[in-house]
């Protein structure tokens, strides 16, 4: 590839205990399309995803779920996440997983230098960890003594620790920030890590005195490389030679980690530090960001499926400001598929390509050059500028905004010169109107591509052309033969919300029954819903014994309205099949906090719901399995069960 220009670009690499939301697929798209952007200009890129598997997370999951070796668990959750990816039409170049050798080598090597450079030393901490961020934190950085991104309280850590002098890079380190004024995008961003750096950098824990995983202290083997120090290097060892990277992409929830101790660590070990990090906003569902702890995730593979995946990347790219957070609608996505992609763009490639094969042959000759169509070049040629300057500075939506603009001028010149009425008078002008109009779609097709490859590789396959590189945006297709033309998109459908998306319904462990006090027919019931203990009161005396319901799973509607039923709160409901005066519990063998779900309803819970919205549901217990209209409940792994054979309504 000698005389290319070189470009790498990176995502965070995901926590391999994770499922794929849409909020990893929003990182990993755009960094798609920024990789594909460049290689259209031309550039010798690569692309680099792949996945964090060091954590002590990892260990945990394996654990939860029974699976003794976590290294057989991290494969089989790998080969999910490529999945997703390859769904998705991801065109990384490379793949890391951090239990990989070619990783651990290189984490080992650079863990030396910085030891020789005398920047490690022994040191005992004292303090927090959060286990969500996998990092060591202060009383500043939580809300109500929680991480505000993983509504945890952090464990009290006292360990000896092996520490990285990161105190001795804050000048440097404000330096090059102020040099590089690129290095932190958006500004905002640096001017968030400015300002922590100037409060005063402490030196950091670089080790945890754990043995089982992760890549162990070559100094030390009673201890492993804390995981942020051993993840952060995938990006040096997961694309030899590319070294450094020109942009690393992530939300904002890693930048410390990124912008702080990342490029302190290459100081230190004499590397280069990478061009720029970019950090984008949150996607967020009515507000709150999409994460697992908050249990709202959208499963990205179930829109691609529902709405396509070209639609979905389209909508990411256009309907969010990159940089900024952004409210996640299925609502919104439906309309702007429905009215930019399908009625603008998709419907002008196909009217005049359709047209050319059916007026002429599939032939296309000289195009008309008249003033008007003078005219229109001359903005069409504005705008590729521009739209190529949005692409630069990763302002996506803006991108695809002019490139709608392209699109409604092209409709508007095939409208106004109405090629089946001119086809009849004047065949000759029909024909540079439609190779003028073919050029169009050439146009809009290669501005497109980095967006949506699939739609863009269709129409150059109609258009009856080579793969479009940007360089042939100025090159005019004349005398040419085009192919087939056929619609690729279509309107989708918007279903309007589900009532069952609003609810919350989520597996609990019973860990202690007790007689209410005031009340014969009612338990009060102490449960564990996986991230945290309620109380609820419910109505199971002479139904069930205390014993019976002890430790079972079962399942309550965890945002309900909390009311107090004879003067204890119940704080949710749980669920059972109720016929004739006959009581059937619901239950489960999945975790306590397991998500119960209808299949294809994306979960959108709302804060409180009211006992009446869940009763109009109207659920239903069946053949032992419950149901929502005709969709079986269940949690990820299993269908719920009814204990006893009963079938009628569930409350
Ligand atoms: N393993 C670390 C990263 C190590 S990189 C050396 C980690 N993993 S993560 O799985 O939690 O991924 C965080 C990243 O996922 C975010 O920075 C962002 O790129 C992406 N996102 C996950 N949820 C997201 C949203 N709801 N919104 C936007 N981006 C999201 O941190």
């Amino acid at each position: 590839m000698a005389g290319k220009m070189k470009f790498y670009i990176t995502t965070p690499i995901y926590y391999v205990n994770d499922v794929a939301s849409v909020g990893h697929a929003y990182t990993t798209i755009a960094a798609d399309v920024i990789a594909r952007f460049h290689r259209l200009l031309g550039h010798d890129v690569f692309y680099l995803t792949g996945l964090d598997e060091n954590s002590q997370k990892t260990v945990q999951a394996a654990k939860k779920l029974g699976v003794k070796d976590a290294k057989k668990y991290t494969d089989r959750m790998a080969k999910k996440w490529k999945h997703v990816w390859e769904v998705l039409n991801i065109s990384n170049d490379g793949f890391i997983r951090t239990t990989e050798e070619r990783h651990r080598r290189v984490v080992r090597d650079f863990f030396m230098k910085v030891y020789r450079k005398g920047d490690i030393y022994k040191g005992k901490y004292e303090g927090l960890y959060c286990e969500g961020c996998e990092a060591f934190v202060t009383e500043s950085d939580l809300v109500d003594g929680k991480c505000p991104l993983h509504k945890k309280t952090p464990k009290k850590i006292t360990e000896e620790n092996y520490f990285f002098r990161l105190s001795k890079y804050q000048d440097k380190l404000l330096k090059h920030i102020e040099k590089n004024p690129d290095f932190i995008q958006p500004g905002v961003r640096r001017n968030e890590v400015v300002s922590f750096v100037k409060e005063g950098l402490k030196d950091v824990s670089i080790s945890r005195p754990i043995k089982e995983w992760g890549i162990p202290l070559p100094i030390d083997k009673k201890h492993v490389i804390w995981v942020w120090f051993d993840a952060l290097l995938n990006y040096i060892s997961g694309a030899p030679g590319y070294w450094p990277a020109d942009i690393h992409l992530m939300a904002k929830d890693i930048i410390r980690f990124h912008c702080v101790i990342w490029p302190c660590m290459l100081m230190s070990a004499g590397y280069k530090l990478p061009k720029s990090i970019f950090a984008h906003g949150f996607l967020t569902i009515n507000g709150q960001k999409m994460s697992k702890s908050l249990g709202n995730v959208i499963d990205p593979l179930y829109l691609a499926e529902k709405f396509g995946v070209d639609q979905v990347r389209y909508y990411l790219m256009r309907g969010i400001t990159f940089g900024e957070d952004g409210d996640f609608s299925t609502r919104d996505l439906a309309d702007r598929v429905n009215n930019e992609l399908v009625a603008n763009l998709s419907n002008f490639c196909y009217r005049t390509l359709s047209f050319i094969n059916r007026a002429s042959e599939g032939r296309i000759g000289k195009a008309a050059n008249g003033e008007w169509e003078k005219k229109l070049s001359k903005e069409i040629e504005k705008k590729i500028i521009d739209i190529k300057r949005c692409y630069m500075n990763y302002n996506f939506r803006d991108a695809v905004k002019q490139i709608l603009e392209i699109g409604d001028i092209g409709n508007r010149y095939f409208q106004e010169k109405q090629p089946w009425v001119l086809i009849k008078k004047d065949p000759k002008s029909c024909k540079g109107v439609l190779a003028f109009s073919a050029n169009i779609v050439k146009v809009i097709t290669i501005l497109l591509k980095p967006i949506v490859p699939d739609f863009a590789g269709k129409i150059e396959k109609q258009l009856n052309t080579k793969p479009l590189g940007w360089k042939d945006l100025s090159k005019r297709l004349e005398n040419h033969r085009i192919g087939k033309a056929e619609i690729i998109f279509r309107k989708v459908d918007y279903v309007g919300e589900d009532p069952f998306a609003s609810m919350d319904l989520r597996v609990a462990k019973v860990e202690k029954v007790e007689d209410h006090p005031e009340a014969d027919k009612l338990y009060v019931l102490k449960i564990d819903l996986g991230t945290e203990k309620r109380t609820l009161v419910a109505g199971l005396k002479g139904h069930y014994s205390k014993k019976y319901i002890e430790g079972k799973r079962i399942v309550v509607v965890s945002n309900l309205k909390p009311a107090k039923l004879r003067g204890i709160e119940s704080q949710g409901m749980l669920l059972a099949a109720e016929k004739g005066g006959k009581v059937g519990l619901l239950v489960s063998d999945d975790e306590p906090g397991a998500d119960v779900i209808a299949e294809g309803i994306e979960k959108k819970p709302s804060k409180l719901i009211d006992i009446k919205d869940f009763l109009k549901l109207g659920l239903e217990a069946k053949n032992g399995k419950v149901y929502y209209k005709d969709k079986v409940l269940r949690t990820k792994r299993k269908e719920l069960r009814v204990d006893k054979k009963i079938e009628g309504k569930v409350s």
